[in-house]
């Protein structure tokens, strides 16, 4: 059976790698599909490039996963490209609304079957949104996301960890 895991991955996180990295255990395969939107695109940290970038370096050493993007519909890429299964992740009871009326709403357009893989607990507090937020700011969020996100995280927001460095270096006598 082959699963398609679509997101906006901007960019994934541990959670999702997690979810990911459980599902190639389940299915025959799994492609990530970052789903994007010409008209949305300036709402995303990542452009769809470096998104693909990214999630290509992070899954690498999973044989059976493969990276993908579309610009429309997912019930109109899963017919498409004849892939069988939507899975989501589901981290806390929070995501289950949300998810609920996709899963159905994707079933009643396209007669396309959702599944879920609940995240490790661990993660349950992680989003891409919250590691961005902290990233904007210099945090630490290398236990978060998966060292390619970090690395790119650490790109973008260059200017200030390098401030953030700096004022945290300890000063000459
Ligand atoms: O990572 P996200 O933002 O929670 O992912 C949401 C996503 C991209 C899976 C969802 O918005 C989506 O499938 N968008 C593609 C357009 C679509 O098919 N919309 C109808 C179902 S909401």
């Amino acid at each position: 059976m082959k699963a398609v895991f679509p997101g906006s991955f901007d960019p994934i996180t541990s959670g999702h790698m997690d979810v990911l990295t459980r599902a190639s255990r389940i299915f025959d395969s799994v492609t990530v599909t970052v789903m994007h939107n010409a008209r949305k695109q300036g709402r995303h940290l990542f452009t769809l490039d470096e998104r693909l970038d990214i999630l290509r370096t992070a899954t690498g050493h999973l044989d059976n996963v493969g990276v993908d993007s579309f610009g429309g519909l997912l019930v109109d890429y899963m017919a498409q490209e004849q892939k069988g299964i939507i899975l989501r992740g589901l981290r806390a009871v929070s995501d289950y609304e949300y998810e609920l009326q996709i899963a159905h709403l994707n079933r009643q357009l396209g007669e396309v079957e959702t599944v879920f893989i609940m995240a490790a607990t661990r993660w349950s507090f992680v989003s891409s949104s919250m590691v961005r937020e902290i990233a904007s700011y210099g945090g630490d969020i290398r236990e978060m996301v998966p060292r390619a996100s970090a690395d790119a995280l650490r790109v973008k927001y260059a200017d200030v960890y390098e401030e953030r460095e700096r004022a945290s270096a300890p000063t000459p006598d």
